[in-house]
């Protein structure tokens, strides 16, 4: 474990068992029901970072939705420093809430209001917060600047968000996220909308919050070498379900779940096509009731894998849903 996690304390954020189903009726035809996160379980320490990959439409976002309080799952918990954050599910997000864990959305363009100025986008929560007197506010949202790179911070504060780059709306988008000192910071796509050579400065960003602050950080991401990079715990997602959660170095230098190696084989051959990361799901591979969900397109797949969908059992310091591996005790009196 790195030593910018607090092992000391118990996690900031434990997610368990969480479910959650999306129903779409078209005008035609039936009802189509999506299962977007099934049986998906994790903590975050403080000061950790944990990265979500998979292919577009894995159900990224929807985790992220749920952590945010922005979806309420089927069934399962999420608890902030041990509270259930389910029991009572309150009519709005509540303000303290929302001051502990904050969001960085994908596209820097539209996240910020081009009416308002800098300055505007960070008082506005600081006061909201009650974190600083309304005749500090001012000096605090230069500090703010200062902290993710935007100096002087006196002629970026009277801008205005069209007369910033991409990489700078980023950047104020975090600061804005910051002024409320969040414990955990959820981050989806930050920097999938910024050129290849910005991206290192918001990463290089993220990664002094999280050793400075030991701020806790949800990386969501297409692009498995920024995961690499930021996160101490990596958790690849197919269909919804996690099937394989370890050390970020481990699982992408040796791959233990099928999906996982195609994920990655895909990003190395990335020049020759499309990388796997960003397409969606093969067409007629719709979730099957039974079985591994990747059956229909694993090159391992054998007869188990049709009728048994896996329960995750450890592989070396990694959890990993999938019948190549030997199953736990617990999973075989399951299915006896
Ligand atoms: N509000 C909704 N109503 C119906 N289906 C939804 C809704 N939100 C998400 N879904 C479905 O749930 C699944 C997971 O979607 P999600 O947006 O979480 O994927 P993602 O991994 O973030 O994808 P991407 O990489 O493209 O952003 C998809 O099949 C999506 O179509
Ligand atoms: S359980 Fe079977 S089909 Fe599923 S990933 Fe493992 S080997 Fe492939
Ligand atoms: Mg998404």
């Amino acid at each position: 474990m790195p030593e910018t996690v607090d092992t000391v304390r118990p996690p900031l954020m434990e997610v368990r068992g969480i479910r959650k189903t999306f129903v779409s009726r078209g005008l035609f035809g039936p009802a189509k029901r999506t299962v977007a996160a099934e049986d998906v379980s994790f903590r975050i320490r403080r000061g950790e970072s944990i990265a979500l990959v998979g292919e577009s439409g894995s159900g990224k976002s929807t985790l992220a939705r749920l952590v945010l309080r922005l979806e309420r799952p089927d069934s399962g918990a999420i608890r902030l420093d041990g509270e259930d954050m389910l029991v009572r599910e309150p009519r709005r997000i509540s303000l303290a809430y929302r001051g502990r864990v904050q969001m960085v959305f994908q596209d820097p363009f539209s996240s910020l209001n081009s009416v308002h100025t800098v300055e505007h986008h960070l008082v506005r929560p600081l006061l909201r917060h009650r974190r600083v007197a309304p005749g500090d506010a001012h000096a605090r949202a230069g500090e703010l600047l200062r902290t993710v790179g935007l100096e002087p911070p006196e002629e970026f504060l009277r801008r205005h968000p069209y007369e910033l780059s991409g990489g700078q709306r980023q950047r104020v988008a975090i600061a804005r996220a910051l002024a409320v000192e969040p414990d955990l910071l959820v981050a989806d796509e930050p920097t999938s909308m910024l050129d290849v050579s910005i991206r290192m400065g918001v990463l290089n960003l993220l990664a002094a919050l999280k050793r400075e602050r030991r701020l806790a950080i949800l990386l969501i991401t297409h692009d498995l070498a920024s995961a690499r990079y930021l996160a101490d715990r990596l958790l690849v997602l197919y269909r919804g379900r996690v099937v394989e959660d370890g050390p970020a170095g481990t699982v992408v230098e040796s791959p233990a779940h099928p999906y996982t190696r195609a994920l990655i084989d895909s990003i190395a051959g990335a020049g020759r096509s499309e990388p796997l990361a960003r397409r969606a799901p093969d067409a007629g591979t719709t979730a099957a009731d039974r079985g591994c969900p990747f059956a229909s397109r694993c090159p391992e797949v054998r007869d188990r894998c049709l009728a048994i969908d896996p329960a995750p059992r450890l592989v070396e310091g990694r959890r990993v849903r999938c019948h190549l591996y030997p199953e736990t005790a617990a999973e075989q009196e399951r299915e006896a």
